[in-house]
């Protein structure tokens, strides 16, 4: 399933995503807040392949981040899973390509996706787990409808826990 914002054409990910991705995971920036960047290509292939396997599987996946009218993917948007850290909630995960930054790609990459697992995956809550000092990315979860509910360790870093439940989109959504 395709999703489309204003600016957006948000897609599955495809096996032929691997070269464009893996020059992403390369870039330090896009990387920011995370364990580093891919010096493999078997790093980007693992992340299609974990991708399009839930998409595969009927489960909520991520999406590639195309702008209307032109060819390239410049991020990702989507689902991330973190059953391994005793996480059960589904999280909102994205980055995206620095040149593309501060123009709301990314908040209306969000929105599209948060709205697509409360409305077509019938998701009772939704979380992003954010280190405090990711400044961009915690005004994405505000802009996004979602709080901070409390501060954990997350892969050795403390994280924030911005949460959304179905009952606050709901409210938001029917107050238009
Ligand atoms: C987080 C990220 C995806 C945001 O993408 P984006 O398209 O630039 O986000 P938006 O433009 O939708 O929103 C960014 C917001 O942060 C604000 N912002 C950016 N830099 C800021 C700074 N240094 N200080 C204060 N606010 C800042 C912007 O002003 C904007 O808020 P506003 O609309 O209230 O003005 C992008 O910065 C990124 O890819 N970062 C590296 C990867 C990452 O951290 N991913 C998230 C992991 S939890």
């Amino acid at each position: 399933m395709q999703l489309e914002t204003k600016r957006l054409i948000l897609h599955p990910f495809r096996e032929e995503d691997v070269e464009v991705m893996a020059q992403l995971f390369a870039n330090p920036d896009f990387m920011r807040f995370s364990l580093g960047v891919f010096t493999e290509r078997k790093q980007t292939i693992a992340f299609i392949e974990k991708v399009i396997g839930w998409d595969r599987a009927g489960i909520p996946s991520q999406f590639a981040v195309v702008p209307h009218g032109e060819d390239a993917i410049i991020g990702y948007c989507g689902f991330f899973y973190h059953p391994e850290h005793g996480i059960e909630d589904i999280e909102i995960g994205y980055r995206l390509d620095p040149r593309y930054w501060n123009r709301g790609l990314i908040t209306e990459a969000a929105r599209a996706v948060r709205d697509h697992g409360f409305r077509d995956w019938d998701l009772s809550r939704v979380i992003s787990l954010i280190h405090p000092e990711n400044i961009p990315s915690r005004r994405v979860a505000e802009k996004n409808g979602m709080k901070v509910e409390k501060e954990i360790t997350f892969r050795g870093f403390p994280t924030l826990v911005y949460a959304m439940t179905r009952e606050e989109w709901l409210a938001k959504h029917d107050a238009g």
